[in-house]
């Protein structure tokens, strides 16, 4: 397996051998399902979603990229691949999941090595809500974030704010998910009152809820400059 990225900005087969590690999860599943552990078609991202989630960060160029819940790797590998094709010389992606080994047994990291992306990617298993304030803290950017973690309204909330803080302005969002009214909640406030602007066309053949027809997964671009709204100004987004 390749150990870095070209200094030309090509990744060789690389990304390849990452596609491949991917299509033998969505085909396949995971090499072992831990008792006791989610569904592996249950929490993953479906295949053409990781596919467009892909596309869209290779159309951004990302270089840096962080992840909230890896569960068996479906989004991460996708995450990877993409990073690899947008040919940083300095891929980063920043993956966060507290029950990463408590309640997958490290499958999805061990999938990630498995392709080689441990040079890339680090994994860190403490909550994301925890997390993300240090990293902000540190003054950490990233060009793009994934958020798929719990699914509590007050940890998307939170998830949201700090990311709002780490990933650059004119970056990029994205969160699965968002059909569940608990996260399309938290979503509303950052796209009423803070200027997240909705990229309805970016993941434009993804699943959508059969009855509504709502998309599954959501892109904003993150405001630049981002605004300092009044709070006397605040507008009510449920
Ligand atoms: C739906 S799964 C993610 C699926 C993954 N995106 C994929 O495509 O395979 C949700 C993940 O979020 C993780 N999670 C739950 N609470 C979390 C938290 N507070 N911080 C970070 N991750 C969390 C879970 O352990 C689980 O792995």
């Amino acid at each position: 397996m390749s150990s870095m990225v070209q200094p030309d900005g090509a990744a060789g087969e690389w990304p390849e051998e990452v596609a491949a590690v991917r299509r033998e999860l969505a085909e396949h599943g995971p090499p072992r399902s831990p008792d006791g552990a989610p569904d592996f078609a249950t929490v993953t991202l479906p295949e053409r979603d990781c596919d467009q989630v892909r596309d869209l960060l290779v159309d951004e160029g990302v270089g840096t990229v962080v992840e909230i819940g890896l569960a068996y790797a479906g989004s991460a590998l996708a995450i990877g691949e993409a990073l690899l094709r947008a040919g940083s010389a300095t891929p980063r992606h920043v993956v966060i999941d507290p029950f990463q080994y408590t309640a997958y047994d490290g499958v999805g990291w061990e999938l990630l090595c498995s392709a080689g992306l441990d040079d890339v990617a680090e994994l860190v298993t403490e909550p994301s809500q925890q997390f993300l304030g240090r990293l902000a803290g540190v003054g950490f950017a990233a060009d793009a974030a994934f958020v798929d973690g719990s699914h509590h309204f007050h940890n998307v909330f939170v998830d949201l704010h700090f990311l709002g803080e780490i990933v650059r302005p004119g970056g990029i969002v994205l969160l699965d998910d968002v059909w569940w009214p608990s996260v399309g909640a938290a979503a509303a406030y950052f796209e009423t009152n803070l200027g997240w602007h909705p990229l309805p066309d970016a993941l434009a053949d993804g699943t959508t809820d059969p009855d509504s027809g709502r998309p599954r997964t959501r892109a904003y671009r993150l405001p630049a400059p981002p605004p300092t709204p009044d709070f006397k100004e605040f507008r009510p987004f449920c």
